[in-house]
């Protein structure tokens, strides 16, 4: 362990002086990131452009009582109907990095908006201290229709669901509940704002609802499909994309699991399935070097013996097995939905697809065959301008208001007590 840190701080300190030995000239490559010293120099990042970041607030509860075109009713529960003011101390809290047990971490830095309220640079989620998770940080636009919350489905309730962030020692790293509840009474920019919103103090219950009324105002849709699909312009996309969904409804059956219905889509099913993907990195990919990830962007390669001793292993992942023990139900994983999916990569819950042609190729294949491959999963056959047609659909999915709702978030306050 000793051994371990001396040479995490010597990895540090070393990175510390590459930083600094090229900061003559900082370069930038947008959004405002300063890739000095970064070991992957076409490192990208897809952000949205700095334009969408001047901070309009927008009007919220508007998407939620009034979805845009291809989503259906907002199912509120009726113990937690939505107010505006529920939405606003929401929005501050997802954004507040006091909330993480060394004050640095908030929700926001790993759904992050401008990246599709997922992390477009971690194949994995990284936590507070650089702890790092095992799963990809999924997309919470229109997160108000998941039946079931997390990759395992272990979870279906987002007015509860906020104590596994808050409380995992990878994530914002919070001893207890009641050390969360403490500090958020100690800022003084709370004060009251729980009794004017619940009529309600501060508790386990009221800060649940807020959290999930802001994230429940998230819906993103009237996508160039939905204007097309669903509100008959004809226009609205062009004659690759509309071959595309032929294909995802018909011969690459991906609507069987991500499903489209007659005047809306949520484009999942709300169940798990094995597609083969955990199954192979479960049980085939474990290569002799391992590359890990320290900071966006940089990377330091080792022996995959040593993993333990840079960074936290990475436990195995079964997915749903972990929840219900039953062996049939190793590698199945929660069918996300493809709203948005262009904004959102890397895909799966490991990030282990950087793109979106990855993904199709690997669905091309017939996913990874293993004892319990979900019966949907065939060899499809696709040809390379089927496969074009099939990336032109999921590319025509992303909704009109997502410049909209990230301005919004650039309004939010971040922590700060003013
Ligand atoms: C360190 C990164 C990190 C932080 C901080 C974080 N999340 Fe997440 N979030 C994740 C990851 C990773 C998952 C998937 C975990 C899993 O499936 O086991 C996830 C899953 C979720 C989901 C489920 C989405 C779905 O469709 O299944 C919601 C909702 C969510 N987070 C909201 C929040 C909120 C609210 C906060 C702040 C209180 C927060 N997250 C903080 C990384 C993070
Ligand atoms: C058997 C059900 C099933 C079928 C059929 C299916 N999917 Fe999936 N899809 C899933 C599941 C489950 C995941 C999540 C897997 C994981 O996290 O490891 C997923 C993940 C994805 C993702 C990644 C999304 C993200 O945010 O990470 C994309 C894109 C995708 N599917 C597109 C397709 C396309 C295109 C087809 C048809 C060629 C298809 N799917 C067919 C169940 C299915």
């Amino acid at each position: 362990m000793k051994n371990s840190r001396l040479f995490l701080s010597l990895l540090i300190v070393s990175l510390g002086c590459i930083a600094d030995s090229k900061n003559a000239s900082p370069s930038l490559h947008g959004a405002g990131d300063d890739k000095t010293g970064y070991d992957t120099k076409s490192y990208t990042t897809n952000s949205k452009a700095l334009t969408t970041r001047v901070g309009k607030e927008a009007d919220l509860i508007a998407f939620i009582k009034q979805p845009p075109l291809g989503l259906p009713p907002t199912p509120v529960p009726s113990n937690n109907p939505i107010t505006v003011e529920k939405i606003a101390l929401g929005r501050k809290l997802f954004f507040d990095r006091r909330l993480s047990l060394n004050g640095t971490f908030s929700c926001a830095m790993c759904h992050v908006p401008e990246q599709g309220f997922s992390h477009n640079e971690l194949a994995t989620a990284v936590g507070i201290e650089g702890r790092s998770g095992r799963r990809n940080s999924p997309t919470i636009f229109n997160v108000a229709y998941a039946k079931t919350l997390f990759h395992d489905g272990r979870d279906d309730n987002l007015e509860e669901q906020i104590w596994g962030p808050l409380l995992a020692h990878n994530e914002m790293g919070n001893p207890s509940v009641a050390n969360v509840l403490r500090k958020i009474r100690s800022l003084s920019d709370y004060h009251g704002l729980f009794e004017s919103t619940f009529n309600k103090p501060l508790s386990m219950e009221t800060l649940g609802m807020a959290f999930a009324s802001y994230q429940r105002s998230l819906n993103s849709a009237n996508s160039p499909f939905d204007q097309w699909h669903f509100g008959h312009n004809d226009t609205a996309v062009n004659a690759s994309v509309k071959r595309g969904f032929q294909l995802f409804k018909g011969k690459a059956n991906c609507i069987a699991c991500h499903n489209v219905s007659k005047n809306s889509a949520l484009f999942t099913d709300h169940k798990l399935h094995n597609t083969g993907h955990g199954y192979q990195i479960s049980m085939h990919q474990r290569p002799k070097k391992q590359k890990i990830l320290i900071a966006p962007g940089q990377y330091i390669e080792i022996d995959s013996d040593l993993f333990g001793s840079v960074s936290e292993k990475k436990p195995n992942d079964v997915g749903l097995y972990e929840i219900t023990e039953d062996p049939k139900d190793r590698w199945k994983y929660k069918t996300p939905t493809l709203r948005n999916v262009a904004l959102t990569a890397p895909y799966m819950h490991d990030g282990a697809f950087k793109t979106l042609e990855e993904v199709i190729s690997f669905y091309n294949q017939g996913g990874v065959q293993n004892i319990d491959l979900d019966h949907l999963m065939k060899p499809l056959g696709l040809n390379s301008s089927e496969k074009t047609d099939l990336l032109a659909f999921l590319n025509s999915l992303t909704g009109s208001n997502v410049d909209e709702l990230i301005s919004d978030a650039f309004a939010a306050p971040v922590g700060d007590t003013q």
